[in-house]
């Protein structure tokens, strides 16, 4: 049959928004690190309560997230809406699937972009300390640095809370002492980097990590790649959905490139769930990082490959579905119930409202029927499942 017109159209956008076929975006993969840092990603050792491992938060069953609205780390026990019965430290943002992360071009990390590579120099907590000129690599050293993530509040550690700085170096080299000890994670390790055990360091655990997050949540194709490159048809609602995510939905003015994301910071009201990032239920996001006032309530444009399968949504986790997480974009106030919140949280709400209203989904209006659309269009962002992992 020949292509329609709005197919045509679709097409077009798409590929002038950046869809690059997956190998396109595949940096050098190093196989054997990457297998020595599978086995680093699985271990507790990493953390220093010894019971929390970077896949107690970053699971296959979940798209490489949790299932929940925050992270539980140190002290959590069992998977998903388990772990929230469990004596978990509670984190204050939603966790990030990995899918892309460390691909050609993505460099910038965390929800306020805390780890940040897109202007050629690294920009860090680590300050002109970075550990690589990597920004994988440099994320890769602080989750088992953060305390309810995988250090853990007890009467052991309250050392490290006296420390500041110091501390992080001396939690790494404590991490490393435990690694060089255990044999069938050191001697894959040392084989890769080609360094005796006694040599190794932090700095080759985060190197593996990042070689294996590379290697194991790369780019795959997608419904989508297939209906641009390789002319398969699309549903009548994805296409539909697929035209609003490009047009009138302005949804591409941000979630654009190969990744879904432009990368950079914009503020949508998405209510607040949880303590905070600044605590009392406040997370200023970017402006933690930066400190210009600009920034106040901007996040990282999430990248949305299977964002499907990573549920609940947005840095605090507050939405269950996408329907509503799309909502949230033009319709903030339908997602909150207001006459629930304080007098200081509605303030908060309305300095949100002021800095949404610069952004392009202030002026958009989508029905119920759209947004419907735009999760069937989302839904062709999932990896072909098909390819082996
Ligand atoms: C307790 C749960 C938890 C554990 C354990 C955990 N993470 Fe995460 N991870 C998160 C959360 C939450 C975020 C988002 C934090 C933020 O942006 O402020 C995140 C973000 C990330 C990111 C950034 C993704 C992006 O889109 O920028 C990477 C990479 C990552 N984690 C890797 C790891 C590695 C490697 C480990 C093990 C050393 C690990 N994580 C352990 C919860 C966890
Ligand atoms: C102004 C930039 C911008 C536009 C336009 C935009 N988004 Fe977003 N989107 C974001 C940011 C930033 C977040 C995260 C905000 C937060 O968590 O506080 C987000 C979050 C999301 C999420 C949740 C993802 C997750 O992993 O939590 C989805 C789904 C989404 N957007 C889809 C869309 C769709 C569909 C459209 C078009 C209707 C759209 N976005 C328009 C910037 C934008």
């Amino acid at each position: 049959m020949a292509e329609t017109m709005r197919e045509a159209v679709l097409r077009e956008a798409v590929l002038e928004n950046g869809l690059r076929p997956a190998e396109e975006l595949w940096p050098e993969l190093d196989p054997e690190k990457a297998a020595a840092g599978e086995r680093l990603f699985e271990s507790e050792l990493l953390s220093l309560t010894r019971n929390v491992s970077c896949r107690s938060c970053h699971l296959d069953e979940f798209g490489s997230a949790d299932g929940l609205p925050l992270g539980h780390g140190a002290g959590g026990i069992g998977k998903g809406v388990e772990r929230m019965k469990s004596p978990a430290g509670v984190l204050s943002r939603n966790t990030l699937a990995l899918w892309g992360r460390g691909g050609i071009g993505f460099d910038v990390f965390f929800w306020d972009g805390r780890v940040d590579a897109s202007s050629g120099e690294i920009r860090s907590q680590f300050g002109t300390m970075a550990p690589s000129d990597d920004p994988l690599v440099v994320t890769a050293h602080l989750p088992p640095v953060e305390f309810r993530e995988m250090i853990g509040e007890s009467d052991d550690t309250e050392w490290l809370r006296q420390g500041e700085v110091g501390a992080a170096a001396e939690v790494h080299q404590e991490i490393a002492r435990r690694i060089r000890a255990s044999p069938e994670i050191a001697a894959p390790l040392s084989e890769a980097f080609d360094l005796k055990v006694d040599e190794l360091t932090y700095l080759q655990i985060a190197e593996a990590l990042a070689a294996f997050i590379r290697s194991e949540f790369r780019v795959r194709d997608t419904k989508l790649h297939r209906f641009v490159f390789d002319g398969q048809r699309l549903t009548d609602r994805e296409l539909a959905g697929g035209l609003l995510f490009y047009g009138r939905g302005q949804c591409a003015a941000c979630h654009s490139g190969p990744y879904f994301s432009d990368l950079t910071f914009h503020a949508i009201p998405f209510a607040q769930f949880g303590f905070g990032f600044n605590g009392f239920g406040i997370d200023y996001g970017r402006y933690n990082f930066t400190q210009d006032p600009r920034d106040r309530y901007a996040f990282r444009t999430p990248p949305l490959y299977n964002v499907t399968k990573t549920a609940p949504y947005s840095h605090s986790g507050i939405e269950p579905h996408l329907a509503g997480a799309i909502s949230a974009h033009v319709d903030p106030l339908a997602e909150i119930n207001t006459s629930k919140l304080s007098a200081r949280e509605r303030a908060e709400l309305y300095q949100k409202i002021a800095r949404w209203s610069g952004e392009p989904s202030y002026a958009v209006e989508l029905s119920d029927e759209e947004v419907k659309d735009l999760v069937a269009f989302l839904a062709t962002l999932d990896f072909d499942p098909e390819h082996d992992r």
